[in-house]
């Protein structure tokens, strides 16, 4: 069995989704269903006995050790963080409690199960740090895309944090030989991502005829893959990846935000048409976010070259999906939206 945390975040969900439908491998999912975890998401897994899940931290070092000796993982995917950048600029200290010392803590849970394994099992084990592009700070206009040995230049406290996990992860692998895998991944889009970050936002103000607050100039340019995509990707460096090797994950779809917002809006136009005119009319400029990242993009070559991954999706199905599925899935948006999706575990399993 593999051991998920932060499963009940955006791409934890997605992920453990995607793995219970395709392998007949258990599940544990530990997550402290922070404000971005949400049970709802994991509502079909309900009664499955391949998927457990256990409501806690990533920094609580006895209930690592619990989990790990009753479950003896083959695998940790470590999925949970603080991940909202906005969020990391209004409060830094979560993320340096969850993506820092919650990475070392893991870390060092893991490095004690992998020791007490034996033959194979200890020779299979594998550590996956899910990380982010971020870590590679902003690019220029006309600059070639994030190779894996592009510096390390996190301009943010969540891109800094993620920064650090990686460089634990990395040490980790050096100075202990735990074997790990880092994924450093572009911006992801598609079903149950919480409508705090671009793309739900949108589609949830769009439907609410709330205006659509873009940041400065619209012209900062993000690298979108579909989430679906991000899973593959981890499963297959999960699989097969090389030891200590990191890998760049991303969708070759690089696009300014304000593309993003009119893209949406034009969907929604066709799927949802509101008689009081186009979505456009809602975009609204902003105030920018300190510090804010011009360009980032990724360069997956590797990925490709060594895995055989490339992405199923294009930008073009990938975000008609997405919008269609907000359309499809009213009750899950309300319930985030007026908090009701924090009562779900109580609702749903009781005290
Ligand atoms: P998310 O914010 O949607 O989910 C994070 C999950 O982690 C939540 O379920 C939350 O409850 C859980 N969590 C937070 N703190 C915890 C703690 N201390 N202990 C246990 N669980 C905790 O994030 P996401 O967008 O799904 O991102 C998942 C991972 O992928 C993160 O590591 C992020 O840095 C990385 N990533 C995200 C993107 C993206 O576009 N969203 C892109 C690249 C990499
Ligand atoms: O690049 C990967 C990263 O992508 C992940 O590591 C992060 O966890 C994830 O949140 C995401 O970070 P971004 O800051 O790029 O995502 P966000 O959706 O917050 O913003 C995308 C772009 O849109 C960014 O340039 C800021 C802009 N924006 C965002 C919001 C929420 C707006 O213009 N208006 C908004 O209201």
């Amino acid at each position: 069995m593999i051991l998920v945390t932060g499963g009940a975040g955006f791409i934890g969900a997605n992920f453990v989704l995607d793995w219970a439908a395709t392998t007949d491998e258990p599940v544990v999912n530990l997550d402290a269903l922070t404000y971005a975890g949400n049970l709802e998401s994991l509502a079909s897994l309900q009664g499955n006995p391949r998927h457990t899940f256990v409501k806690g931290d990533i920094t609580d070092r006895a209930l690592l050790d619990r989990l790990l000796a009753e479950h003896r993982p083959r695998a940790i995917v470590h999925f949970a963080a603080e991940s909202h950048v906005d969020r990391s600029i209004h409060g830094p200290g979560d993320f340096i409690r969850t993506n820092v010392n919650g990475t070392f803590t893991l870390l060092e849970a893991a490095r004690a199960h992998w020791l007490s394994l034996t033959g194979d099992d200890k020779a299979n084990f594998r550590f996956h740090h899910v990380s982010t592009d971020e870590v590679y700070g902003s690019l220029s206009a006309t600059a070639p895309a994030f190779t894996e040995t592009h510096p390390y230049e996190p301009n943010s406290p969540y891109s800094a944090s993620k920064a650090a996990s990686d460089h634990l992860v990395r040490a980790w692998f050096h100075t202990y030989g735990l074997p790990v895998v880092t994924t450093n991944c572009s911006n992801n889009y598609g079903p149950y991502h919480f409508p705090e970050k671009l793309i739900p936002l949108m589609i949830v103000n769009a439907l609410a005829g709330k205006p659509l607050p873009v940041y400065g100039d619209g012209q900062q340019v993000r690298d979108w893959l579909y989430v679906k995509d991000h899973c593959s990707a981890i499963r297959e460096v999960l699989a097969r990846g090389a030891l200590g090797e990191t890998y760049n994950v991303g969708g070759w779809n690089e696009k300014p935000n304000l593309e993003i917002v009119h893209t949406v809006c034009a969907l929604l136009d066709e799927l949802r048409p509101d008689p009081a005119g186009s979505y456009k009319r809602l975009i609204t400029f902003v105030t920018d976010r300190p510090g804010h990242d011009r360009r980032y993009a990724i360069d997956a070559r590797k990925l490709e070259r060594e895995l055989g991954w490339t992405p199923a999706e294009t930008f073009e199905t990938g975000i008609r999906k997405t919008v269609q599925w907000y359309l499809d899935h009213a009750d899950w948006v309300a319930n985030v939206q007026s908090g009701n999706y924090r009562d779900w575990v109580s609702k749903q399993y009781g005290a």
